[in-house]
Formats: C-alpha cells, sequence, structure tokens
C-alpha cells in the first residue's frame, strides 16, 4: 500500500520513535531526537501541546508534572515559563538541564537529517494555531517529511481544510466498519491504534488498505509484537526502541 506524503514507503512497515526515542532518553526533548536521527530512523513521534501564550512545545501531558521539575497545566504556562524547566533530570542526572524544545526548534533539528516526523496534536487546535505550524512546516520544505496525528477529529477536519497536503493519522481507540468510514470521510492516510484495539477485525486492515487507507500501531517493544504485526500487514510500528527494531526489520 502506497500511502500519502511523508507517509510514503517502499516496502515493508515504517519504523517510528515513539516520543523520540523514549527508552534511550528523556521523551519529547532534543536529546532523545537526536539519538533517532543519528540512527536514520523512519520517523520520530512527537507531541505537542499549546503554551497560554499559544507557541507549541513538545510534551506528551497535559501538564508538566511528571516529565518536568515544575508543576501546572502547558496551557497555563508562558513559553518562558516553561523554558526555564528541566525536562532532563527525572529521567536521569546526565540528562539535567534539557530544555522543553518548542515545534521550532524541533523542526530545525528534523531538517537536516534523513528522518521524518509524526507530530501529534494533543488538545483542540483553532485554525490560527494550525496554521502556525503549518507555516513552520513550509518554511522548512517539509510537506513530504512531516505528517500530523490526532485524537481529535476537529483537528483533522481543519488540517484537511486548511493543510490538504499533509497527510493525516486519525487515532482511534475503536476499530471497526464505522472507524475506517470515519477515516475514509476525513481523508486520513492511516488510522493508528494501541495494539489490544487491532486485536480483533484482522480482516479489517486488508479492508482499509482497498480503501487505500493504511495501519499504524502502538506503542510495540518486544519482537513478538513485531513479527505479529507486521504479520497482519500493519504499514506504521511505533516504538520506544527504535534502533532495536531496526536491528530486527533488517535480518527478518
Ligand atoms: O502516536 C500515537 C501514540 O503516540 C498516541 O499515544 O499517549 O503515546 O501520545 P500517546
Ligand atoms: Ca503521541
Amino acid at each position: 500500500l502506497q500511502l500519502h506524503g511523508a507517509l510514503s514507503r517502499d516496502e515493508g512497515f515504517g519504523i517510528i520513535a515513539h516520543r523520540g526515542a523514549a527508552s534511550d532518553a528523556p521523551e519529547n526533548t532534543l536529546v532523545a531526537m537526536r539519538i533517532s536521527f543519528d540512527r536514520g530512523v523512519d520517523f520520530v513521534e512527537a507531541d505537542l501541546h499549546l503554551t497560554a501564550d499559544g507557541v507549541p512545545v513538545l510534551m506528551h501531558d497535559p501538564t508538566v508534572d511528571r516529565t518536568t521539575n515544575g508543576s501546572g497545566e502547558v496551557a497555563d504556562l508562558t513559553l518562558a515559563e516553561i523554558k526555564a524547566l528541566d525536562a532532563g533530570s527525572w529521567f536521569g542526572p546526565e540528562f539535567a538541564g534539557e530544555p522543553v524544545p518548542t515545534l521550532e526548534e524541533f523542526l530545525d533539528e528534523l531538517t537536516p537529517t534523513n528522518s521524518r516526523a509524526l507530530i501529534e496534536l494533543k488538545g483542540q487546535w483553532n485554525d490560527e494555531q494550525v496554521m502556525h505550524a503549518v507555516e513552520l512546516l513550509h518554511d522548512r520544505y517539509l510537506v513530504d517529511r512531516v505528517a500530523f496525528e490526532s485524537f481529535e477529529l476537529e483537528n483533522l477536519v481543519r488540517l484537511e481544510a486548511l493543510a490538504p497536503e499533509f497527510a493525516r493519522v486519525m487515532l482511534t481507540r475503536e476499530w471497526n466498519r464505522e472507524t475506517l468510514e470515519t477515516a475514509s470521510v476525513l481523508g486520513a492516510s492511516a488510522v493508528g491504534a494501541r495494539n489490544r484495539v487491532f486485536s480483533s477485525n484482522f480482516g479489517l486492515i486488508s479492508e482499509a488498505r482497498t480503501l487505500g487507507i493504511g495501519t499504524m500501531v502502538y506503542t510495540l517493544n518486544s519482537k513478538s509484537k513485531w513479527s505479529k504485526a507486521r504479520n497482519r500487514g500493519i504499514d506504521l510500528i511505533i516504538t520506544d526502541n527504535p534502533v532495536a527494531l531496526e536491528d530486527w526489520r533488517g535480518v527478518n
């Protein structure tokens, strides 16, 4: 199955490094991204939240509590306040002082590499916020190297209306015929879900293909799971161990 834009691939499944390289370095930091870039991993995945002053930053949770030394909602903190936080020490002392990157800083690191990116819009984004992200991508000629993903259908609708040139992955908690219909209506290039969501209705994976819709599964960290996903015809595998999965794909 030939997926659209940034998701396209000649053969086999694509590897996506979850939150950078989440098993080796603090998630969603540039040091984690660089591990994957240096290795030439197919894709890195990054989560985006908006600060109180509307700047997209790399952060998974809606609060900074788990992955920084601060506390509070990302949406209530300004960029300056977030930049003062340490997003590395929680993972290990060698990462002390690692800052929370902005989307712009992340894209500047991505641009000179051979990797692509899958960026997840967390929460709901308005037109202006979506267009700001889209412009950052266009400024760097990243149309064929970055795809969007979101659980929020409204974000996907907005992206289709404002920037249809970018591939979109519809994240879902269900996997049935209705999921496929929704993905099709939204013009999504792929549907992404947790492994157990795909543990039934296997037949729909090939039906999705006939509609030109790929499948992406997260977050698989063992050989047995990689093997099952590949045998089921999954197009994209998200993992915390991209280097190990690359090695496995090379010999399997
Ligand atoms: O890319 C999909 C996956 O990352 C969504 O789950 O919680 O890791 O953002 P989460
Ligand atoms: Ca994510």
